[in-house]
């Protein structure tokens, strides 16, 4: 794919280009990183890339590994330099960059060891300046930097050159961003074990190497890379620098470039074909734009925002303000399930069956409250055959704390009841919490021992949303179960009891999320297997009666014009679901990332989320609500 320039790319300010999905902008990237490899290897010539960490970079270092091993790709000629380093962490520590590239590349292809270079977070602090500059001769004396990876975190920082670094930095010592170090929380397992520093080349060191390519999936990565791709150089945002670059591209999938210009507001940058959906998008657009309800829009309005020839097109503001105002309106119902006996020609989900089984599908444990708690309740109370299942058991984000304070209570209840319990697992769990100490892997008893624990939460949860636990199924899906955050690969196994359930529920309809996200993230993998999943039941008979609702937190909301079912909840609802999210005790310490970062815990987050959502509708001048759910029906 290349890019072609285009009224609609206009305002960008660096080449991008937008794949299908991280995989496809991986293959090229690994085509590139191949070719060159070759051509030097041809030549007996050394290659040296630039290498990232993060989860980005994870799926083309899959591709890299496949090519060593089915193509013989060899990297016995190759050097490596990795952007950046956390300071104060060893090589073996599980969290240090040098520990992620031996697991993720260096381990499975054929690299020297000595010529794979990593920032030393060990070094001495009287001693770290000479190891930045020993860092930048290693560069130049192997030739410079071919191919230089790089992904991009939310503050807008490449390597770990946060706000504030100049395109003259060279590798250095940082302070990391309080954003940054939230962002890494849950690696951590916990923020207040996120290094405050870090040593990472400088925006400097990365201008001056040959070729570049910028990564980025997901939703989480669009505002930020519009910012990047289309505004001004400003150090408080030093990717911005980028644009200095020569031969720089960035290679991003379709979520993470939909805050482009050309994505998000076409028509302010060009002719477009108007659509239904641009229609919905550009309307709704113009009337938050200009603050007015959608009946209240003129045609100046129209005019002067970039939209005369949709004017032209449907005749009169009239004519398009009344069209929009009533698909919004049937978006609205407080039947999420369908409301039996009643004409549903313009309701979002359809009257008959009735009652439907309703399969609930939450990545973790709390996602399912928190962003449809209401719905639930709904549909519940409406009689329909409510079933949720957790596709992962969210063991990952239980605290240690709340591990001891569980055994504990199992040693001190089988002390209480003189030795009629058998306290060996107890006690197991005990020592082996000691031995790990802060940033050691669970073992496999702490994991299961924190499933159980957020089995429980969710329990309390659900029987708050008036759903009986015989209805919660735990799928623990083994993606999760064997794999750490950033790092998870998703398998047949998965595939399978997904399956498992499906067949057993026979849904008529699903709630899921995941679609967008970064396909590394426990929603992404979690709505994949749901996919591969529904694409091995295709010939079954619920199949053929089945609607698929989106919804898309955790942490986030779907924009106005994508908005299919939205699900209006009283102030006492709302308040219902807030009880259900305050069950989750052992989440109540966890910063959910947003890029607004307005709130800093799950419940005010799903009240900011909810009540603007219902804000939004009445703005554009439907009725009032206290809060509302939303949803996105997935097309089949
Ligand atoms: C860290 C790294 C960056 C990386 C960023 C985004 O801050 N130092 O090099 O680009 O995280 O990480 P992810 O790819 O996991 O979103």
């Amino acid at each position: 794919m290349t890019h072609i320039a285009s009224e609609l790319t206009q305002l960008e300010r660096i080449p991008t280009q937008i794949y299908n999905s991280a995989d496809d902008a991986c293959q090229t990237v690994a085509d590139a990183i191949t070719d060159l490899i070759n051509e030097r290897n041809a030549a007996n010539k050394p290659t040296v890339l630039g290498l990232a960490t993060g989860s980005t970079p994870v799926r083309l270092y899959r591709e890299l590994i496949r090519r060593h091993k089915e193509e013989g790709l060899s990297f016995a000629n190759v050097i490596t330099f990795n952007l950046d380093e956390y300071y104060g962490l060893a090589g073996d520590h599980p969290e240090s960059y040098r520990k992620f590239m031996q697991d993720q590349l260096f381990d499975h292809v054929d690299l020297k060891p000595e010529n794979t270079y990593v920032p030393d977070g060990m070094v001495d602090s009287d001693a770290v300046f000479q190891s930045c500059k020993a860092y930048e001769d290693a560069i130049a004396a192997a030739g410079g930097i071919d191919i230089q990876l790089l992904g991009i975190g939310r503050t807008g920082h490449i390597g770990f050159n946060e706000p504030g670094s100049g395109p003259e930095t060279l590798t250095r010592l940082v302070t990391l961003d309080s954003l940054t170090r939230r962002d890494a929380a849950r690696d951590f397992l916990g923020e207040a074990n996120v290094p405050r520093h870090a040593i990472t080349m400088g925006v400097g060191t990365i201008l001056a190497v040959h070729k570049i390519f910028l990564l980025g999936w997901g939703e989480g990565k669009a505002s930020i890379m519009a910012k990047t791709v289309e505004g001004k150089q400003t150090d408080t945002i030093p990717a911005t620098f980028l644009q200095q670059h020569p031969d720089c591209t960035f290679c991003i999938d379709q979520s993470a470039a939909s805050h482009l210009t050309r994505e998000r507001h076409p028509w302010l940058v060009g002719r477009i074909k108007w659509t239904e959906a641009t229609t919905r998008k550009a309307v709704l657009w113009l009337a938050q734009k200009t603050g007015k309800a959608l009946l209240k829009l003129v045609d100046e309005d129209y005019t002067e925002n970039g939209m005369s020839d949709l004017l032209i097109e449907q005749g009169s503001a009239y004519q398009i303000n009344i069209n929009l105002f009533n698909v919004t309106q049937h978006t609205i119902t407080g039947w999420p399930g369908g409301k039996p006996n009643a004409d549903d020609s313009n309701r979002p989900e359809r009257a008959t069956p009735f009652p439907k089984r309703s399969l609930i599908l939450s990545p973790e444990p709390l996602d399912d409250v928190y962003c449809l708690g209401g719905t639930i309740n709904r549909l519940k109370q409406h009689g329909n055959d409510v079933t949720i299942a957790y596709q992962t058991s969210g063991n990952l984000a239980v605290p240690d704390s709340e591990v001891q304070a569980s055994i504990e209570l199992m040693i001190e209840l089988g002390q209480d009841r003189a030795g009629k319990a058998d306290l060996t697992y107890a006690k197991t769990v005990k020592t082996q919490l000691k031995e790990k100490g802060t940033f050691g892997a669970d073992t496999a008893e702490i994991r299961h021992l924190k499933g159980l624990i957020r089995r429980s939460e969710a329990r309390s949860s659900a029987r708050t949303l008036g759903i009986e636990t015989a209805k919660l199924e735990f799928l623990d899906l083994p993606f999760y179960e064997d794999g750490r955050y950033r790092r998870f690969v998703a398998t047949e196994a998965d595939v399978t009891k997904m399956c498992e359930l499906l067949e057993s529920v026979k849904p008529h309809q699903i709630f899921a999320t995941g679609y967008g996200h970064d396909p590394l993230s426990v929603p992404a993998l979690s709505f994949e297997v749901l996919r591969a999943a529904l694409q091995k039941c295709t010939g079954s008979e619920w199949m053929k009666d089945c609607n698929i609702w989106l919804y898309k937190g955790p942490a986030d909301e779907w924009e106005a014009n994508e908005i299919d079912m939205a699900v209006p909840l009283s102030p006492d609802e709302f308040e219902n679901k807030i009880q259900g999210i305050y069950q989750h005790q052992t989440q109540r310490s966890q910063t959910p990332s947003r890029a607004t970062n307005k709130s800093s815990n799950t419940w005010d987050l799903a009240r900011e989320i909810n009540r603007g959502t219902a804000e939004i509708y009445d703005s554009l001048g439907l009725a009032e609500y206290e809060a509302i759910e939303c949803f996105k029906r997935l097309s089949k």
